[in-house]
């Protein structure tokens, strides 16, 4: 793409010459304008369309193309073509976002940071869509409208709303963990760059025997990681809401390239059932403990985006987006989100999305019989657009991408299945427990802080008892830092 102003003379967007691109042409030099001005209809109604829709959630970000590189063997374990060799390079596109705020909003809150990463593979491009946590505030994909309206402004006032946010969280026990994480020195990062990044969800890896294994993903930072208080964030997001997206793009201008460590902790299929939480309950992490993470890569930033519009506000990114060895897991959170997110690209960037230049694939082409619609480019020209068809049209490999999920019992609205040690507070008291003594102090100025807004007790009550579950001295701190607060 050009960084260069074209050269020649200004034209309309068909081409012809422009006389004059400061005065519209009007009936008289002091008379109405002139419909026949086509530049003046032209750039007016250019200007109109200039919006598409903000995404519903992670509105607010900021993207870098980069390089993934292989530094272990994990053939074992997948046929993923772009990890089937030490040293292997495939380019990247990372988009961090916050969650809660709209397209203009400030970047240094307390908010979990998006981590959308596109792997631009040799067999189509492969997304993992995840956040700087590793667990999630629900476990069903079917809260996820409800607790975004939550978090996002109330119809009557406007505004975020502490009695929403604490009302559905103290009545959804399950988010314990995810905001303990949140209120604590991780829910505000001082930059993207300071900051892990997690699939979160747990996936399939197949390797080419077919036999598959259940896979978590992290990205630790090899920047170190780096938090603001919450006295120092209200500052910043004052002074310069767009911190993060400003300190990405300069990092990467002064060549400071941006590098996290990739590792991967593995499961064995036969050991989902017996292991002692559900492993696809996406509010639970595994304990490092029982699967110790490997490393198996370095991801790099190292190239800006040129034009923000085009290659951060029209990329799309799917959990959907699997390659050959790599599938999902029956994780309900993500089920969901395999609707979810093709169903938001073609509303909001439009059916041929796929085609943009930062969303097709980089290392491979895609070939299809989808066509037409809004924008189509022409790109299969005169190619048969059916199939099966008798003139050497692609066809199916009838080699499934992933292998296929053991399934029992019936249909029907069911809780997923609790293991021998779930509960919706273990973890949340084992994060407390392995914080310090002044993480824990800030922690419990940042909840105390926020429940304090909370207009009803019954509200406030439900949500201490929660973190009481949790661990009782957390509890109790939280009780009374709230009380003190409150009067
Ligand atoms: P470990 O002691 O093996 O791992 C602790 C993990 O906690 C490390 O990954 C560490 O990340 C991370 N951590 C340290 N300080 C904080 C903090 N202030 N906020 C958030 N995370 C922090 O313990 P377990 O694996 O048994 O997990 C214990 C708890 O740690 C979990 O309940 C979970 O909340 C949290 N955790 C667990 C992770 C996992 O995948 N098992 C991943 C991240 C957090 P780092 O190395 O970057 O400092
Ligand atoms: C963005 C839905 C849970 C991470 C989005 C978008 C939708 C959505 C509709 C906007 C997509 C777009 O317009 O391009 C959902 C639903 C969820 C869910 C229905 C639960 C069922 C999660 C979870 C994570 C996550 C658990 C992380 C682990 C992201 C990220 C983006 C995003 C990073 C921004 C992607 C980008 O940069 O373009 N989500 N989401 N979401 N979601 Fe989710």
């Amino acid at each position: 793409m050009s960084d260069q102003n074209p050269t020649g003379p200004l034209t309309t967007e068909s081409g012809a010459p422009v006389a004059d691109n400061q005065n519209s042409q009007s009936a008289g030099a002091g008379g109405p304008v002139l419909i026949q001005d086509q530049l003046l209809i032209e750039k007016l109604a250019h200007f109109n369309r200039e919006r598409i829709p903000e995404r519903i959630v992670h509105a607010r970000g900021a993207a870098a193309y980069g390089t993934f590189r292989v530094t272990a063997d994990v053939t074992p374990y997948t046929r993923a073509k772009f990890l089937s060799e030490i040293g292997k390079e495939t380019e990247v596109f990372l988009r961090f976002s916050t969650v809660a705020g709209n397209l203009g909003s400030a970047d240094a809150v307390r908010d979990p940071r998006g981590f959308a990463l596109k792997f631009y593979t040799e067999e189509g491009n492969y997304d993992l869509v995840g956040n700087n946590t590793p667990v999630f505030f629900i476990k069903d994909a079917i809260k996820f409208p409800d607790f975004i309206h939550t978090q996002k402004r109330d119809p009557y006032t406007g505004s975020q709303e502490a009695d929403n946010v604490w009302d559905f969280w103290g009545l959804s026990p399950e988010s314990t963990h995810q905001v303990t994480w949140l209120f604590g020195d991780r829910g505000i990062p001082a930059t993207y760059r300071h900051m892990n990044g997690y699939g979160s969800h747990t996936f399939q890896w197949t390797n080419e025997a077919g036999e598959a294994f259940w896979v978590k993903y992290h990205f630790k930072t090899d920047q170190g990681i780096k938090n603001l208080t919450a006295a120092e964030a209200a500052e910043l997001a004052g002074k310069d809401p767009d911190s993060h997206q400003r300190d990405l793009r300069e990092a990467i201008e002064r060549g400071e390239y941006p590098s996290w460590t990739v590792q991967v902790q593995i499961m064995p299929v036969a050991e989902a059932a017996t292991y002692r939480f559900n492993p696809f309950d996406l509010t639970k992490v595994w304990p490092h403990a029982d699967y110790p993470p490997i490393e198996i890569g370095k991801l790099e930033l190292n190239r800006n985006p040129e034009n923000i519009f085009a290659e951060v506000e029209q990329s799309i990114f799917s959990p959907h987006h699997f390659v050959p060895g790599i599938g999902p897991s029956p994780d309900k959170m993500l089920q969901g989100r395999l609707f979810a997110y093709g169903d938001a690209h073609r509303y909001r960037v439009g059916i041929n999305a796929d085609h943009l230049p930062v969303n097709r694939p980089h290392a491979t082409e895609a070939r299809t019989y989808g066509r037409d619609g809004y924008a189509y480019d022409g790109r299969h020209g005169r190619a048969k657009n059916y199939e099966p068809n008798s003139f050497g049209g692609p066809a199916q490999t009838n080699r499934p991408l992933w292998e296929p999920i053991a399934v029992t019992g019936y249909t029907g609205d069911h809780e997923a299945p609790s293991h021998a040690e779930d509960n919706d507070f273990v973890q949340a008291g084992n994060l407390y427990r392995l914080l310090s003594d002044e993480e824990r102090d800030r922690l419990i100025d940042n909840l105390a802080g926020s429940l304090a807004q909370v207009s009803r007790e019954d509200i406030v009550d439900r949500a201490i008892e929660n973190f009481r579950k949790a661990d009782e001295d957390y509890g109790k701190r939280l009780q009374a830092a709230v009380q003190a607060l409150r009067g």
